[in-house]
């Protein structure tokens, strides 16, 4: 067990609309990585939107999940944090970092940089309503005329989190540019609690760098894993172990493919879950041969017998060298 109190130091990042328990199943089974939920909103959850309950709800899955919240409503989280300890949470992050207008809009997300009396009230009502681990993830600051992640981080730390995450990114950058990974040394070297590193990672090499170059205790990887779910695995073994990073082979991708496209049936049912894996199949095709004319083939695809076909025709031809 590290600082972090997990087995690993590599974090598979909150996504909305990804890190579902679909896709959280397909990481968890490639090997070790710290699992963490999409955003689940405190306001929904009072007004007890099924919807909502059902992100929350993590008690079947065979991993710890940390479970994030938003909200900028100090008092909604007392109540949010016995609810999700109550449906399986492990811990429990809660974000301070999204840019999103309607998120910010509410006095939440990326908004909490500007107001930390706000943020700290936030963390009060949170830690003192569970007894799990609570930890904030947030940016650099708000814009690049205001980057406070320092000051926000030693808030986080005398308020009680657990362990802060940094985007090296500000509000305004929403995800554009490159992550700052200056700012994010910095967090580390003011305060005592450990600290997450994210932004930009897309392969074990480039985690070992960062950690190298910032002492940070973790790494959390977002966008690399888009059609690529064992990198949390791989980033791990790498980290861990020394192991070098092998690419999976197109049968490999396929399987890989396959069993998303399954964990979203289970899920979601059969309807909803391919309209859902269309966006995937661009992910996990994306360096492949005549992928585009695939993509637009999939995209019309409403049966799961026909998708099955149209993967398994396709990447067997992909995994046959052209010309044969
Ligand atoms: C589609 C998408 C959804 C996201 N949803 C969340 C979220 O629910 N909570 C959160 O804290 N960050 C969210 N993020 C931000 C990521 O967790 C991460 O901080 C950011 O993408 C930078 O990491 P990366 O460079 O590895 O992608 C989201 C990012 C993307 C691309």
């Amino acid at each position: 067990m590290n600082n972090l109190g997990y087995n690993s130091k590599v974090f598979l990042a909150p996504m909305a609309g990804i890190t579902d328990k679909p896709m959280r199943s397909l990481v968890a089974s490639f090997g070790e990585g710290v699992i963490i939920s999409e955003m689940v909103a405190v306001n929904a959850l009072q007004w007890k939107n099924p919807k909502t309950y059902k992100i929350a709800d993590v008690r079947d899955e065979k991993y710890p999940v940390i479970v994030q919240l938003v909200g900028g409503d100090a008092k909604l989280f007392g109540d949010a944090v016995k609810l999700v300890e109550q449906l399986g949470a492990h811990a429990i992050d809660i974000n301070m970092g999204c840019p999103v207008k309607k998120i910010v809009n509410n006095q939440s997300g990326s908004y909490l940089m500007k107001d930390l009396k706000l943020a700290s009230q936030i963390i009060d009502e949170a830690i003192k309503s569970t007894k799990l681990k609570v930890s904030v993830k947030f940016r650099a600051g708000w814009d690049k005329q205001h980057i406070n992640a320092v000051e926000f981080a030693k808030m986080c730390e005398e308020h009680g989190a657990s362990h802060i995450t940094i985007h090296g990114r500000t509000r305004s950058e929403f995800y554009s540019g490159a992550a700052d990974w200056n700012i994010i040394r910095q967090v580390k070297e003011n305060v005592k609690i450990p600290v997450i590193g994210n932004g930009d990672i897309t392969s074990p090499e480039i985690a070992q760098e960062r950690i190298n170059q910032t002492g940070v205790d973790g790494i959390m990887i977002a966008r690399g894993i888009l059609g690529a779910p064992w990198l949390i695995a791989q980033t791990h073994n790498f980290l861990e172990k020394g192991i070098l990073p092998i690419q999976p082979s197109i049968q490999e991708i396929k399987q890989t493919l396959l069993k998303h496209i399954q964990n979203l049936i289970d899920y979601y049912g059969e309807n909803m879950a391919l309209q859902i894996s269309r966006k995937y199949v661009c992910w996990y095709c994306k360096a492949m041969r005549d992928a585009k004319r695939f993509r637009e083939t999939y995209m019309h695809i409403t049966e799961y017998p026909k998708a099955y076909d149209a993967i398994n025709r396709y990447f067997d031809a992909c995994a046959t060298p052209s010309g044969e």
